[in-house]
């Protein structure tokens, strides 16, 4: 035998390795953890997107079903880990002779009584397990027939768009200006009331996406053509966070969206205001309404990305509170600028793809924006809405959204912008690179003063 089989085999000639790495180990864990924020973060379990702290009903089951799982499993670790610790133990070879003593000609046939006994155990745990799933399969598939009849539900149809949501409210249409009536469209920020079953269609534009507030409920994925859906509720208001969960292309990590759960006095309020047309500024509008503070929030805090993702600290504080502040209209409103803003947003082609509803646009391969300056995120829940964040987003989607349609619409890339618009060239790449749209500065501050006016 070499002598590291035998080492192996005798495990003795290892101890004295082992208890070197166990130390080290020890070491270094006492060093790096309390000194690592993003350890604590993963351990402590509650980040905003922590299926753990489940809000909703739909969760709950979800999470009770995997926790019967999880002891089920845990009782048969802790049961065949009891009986091969034992085996090794008693059975272990004690000496040279016992290494290479030949197997017992005959082996036995074992003990009739424990094995039936053991496949007896093992469909009564599996029986354990089967019994919540099949229920949780029942109790997840649809909106219950009790919410229903005390007509405390609602349809939504959510489409998946790369790299965005949509979110059509089936039983709430909006005049349009041009006559006629049209379902009331959001996106990214799926706003409903607490306490309400909403049943999600999920449908996708394009290729396969994944329907996912961790919180809540989830995931379900939106598939060409399949109808598929799911529900939730959400306990109390709250602000949730939710994420595509189905690979599908070059933004699928940062394909987000919000959920915001309101009263139903506030979600009335909302509703009200959300089905209005766009909101337009002018001096006079504006001498008469009451100018608030403004607030900045932030999103997404990007490590990989340096600090280009990172926001103000009073959201991650409270952003149900933050996506309240962002209902009013900001202060220092410019009407002037409004109105230049409005212009552009007409003259370069946005309205081809974006509608802003009473004012100009029909597109609706876009998110609708009628009330985008309302909402607490930009870019399907990447960025914080901020005048800032908006401004670089206008600038240049493509640093912080590779593959969206805003940058890509017409024309071959042969390189890409850095976060202040220059032009990096891919090496090797010989041609120019082209932009679907271009925009100045002053042309971009422009749109952001419009686009944050339309609360
Ligand atoms: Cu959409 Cu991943």
């Amino acid at each position: 035998m070499s002598p590291l089989l035998h080492m192996i085999r005798t495990r003795s000639a290892l101890r004295p390795i082992s208890r070197v790495g166990a130390a080290l180990v020890a070491a270094l864990a006492l060093v790096v953890l309390p000194g690592c924020s993003k350890l604590h973060q993963v351990f402590s379990l509650s980040g905003p997107q922590s299926t753990m702290l489940s809000e909703g009903p739909v969760a709950r089951a979800q999470w009770d079903l995997f926790m019967v799982t999880v002891w089920v499993t845990t009782f048969i670790f802790i049961i065949v880990g009891t009986v091969l610790a034992y085996a090794q133990i008693k059975f272990r070879a004690k000496s040279e002779a016992d290494e290479h003593a030949e197997a017992a000609a005959e082996a036995g046939h074992g003990n009739p009584f424990v094995e039936i006994g053991l496949i007896a155990g093992s469909v009564a745990l599996l029986v354990i397990i089967a019994i919540p799933t099949l229920k949780d399969i029942w109790y997840t598939y649809d909106v219950p027939q009790a919410d229903v009849d005390s007509g405390n539900a609602m349809d939504i149809t959510a489409t998946g768009y790369q790299w965005w949501f949509k979110f059509e409210y089936n039983s709430e249409t909006v005049k349009l200006p041009t006559g006629g009536e049209a379902q009331l469209t959001a996106a990214n920020e799926l706003v409903v009331p607490a306490g309400t079953a909403v049943r999600v269609h999920l449908r996708t534009i394009d290729v396969i996406h994944s329907f996912w507030i961790p919180k809540l409920a989830g995931k379900v994925d939106m598939m060409p053509n399949r109808a598929n859906h799911l529900w939730f509720k959400a306990d109390k208001p709250g602000y949730y966070y939710g994420q595509c969960a189905e690979y599908c292309g070059e933004s699928h990590a940062i394909m987000k969206f919000r959920v915001i759960a309101l009263s139903p006095a506030d979600y009335s309020k909302w509703l009200e205001n959300q089905k209005a047309s766009a909101r337009t500024a002018t001096a006079q509008t504006l001498a008469a309404e009451a100018q608030v503070p403004h607030v900045s929030f932030a999103s997404l805090k990007n490590p990989g990305r340096g600090d280009t993702f990172a926001g103000s600290p009073e959201f991650d504080a409270n952003p149900f509170a933050a996506w309240h502040a962002q209902q009013k209209p900001e202060a220092g409103e410019n009407a002037a600028q409004i109105a230049e803003g409005r212009k552009l947003f007409a003259a370069k082609s946005c309205v081809n793809c974006h509608t802003v509803r009473g004012h100009e646009g029909g597109g609706v391969t876009a998110p609708d924006l009628t009330h985008v300056g309302a909402r607490s995120t930009i870019a399907a829940g990447v960025l914080e809405n901020t005048p800032e964040r908006l401004h670089q987003w206008l600038n240049n989607p493509e640093y912080f959204k590779p593959g969206n349609k805003m940058y890509h619409g017409v024309g071959a890339m042969k390189g890409y912008l850095d976060l202040d618009g220059n032009n990096q060239p891919i090496r090797g790449a010989d041609g120019e690179y082209v932009r679907n749209i271009k925009l100045t500065d002053a042309e971009i501050d422009a749109l952001v003063a419009y686009l944050h006016s339309l609360k």
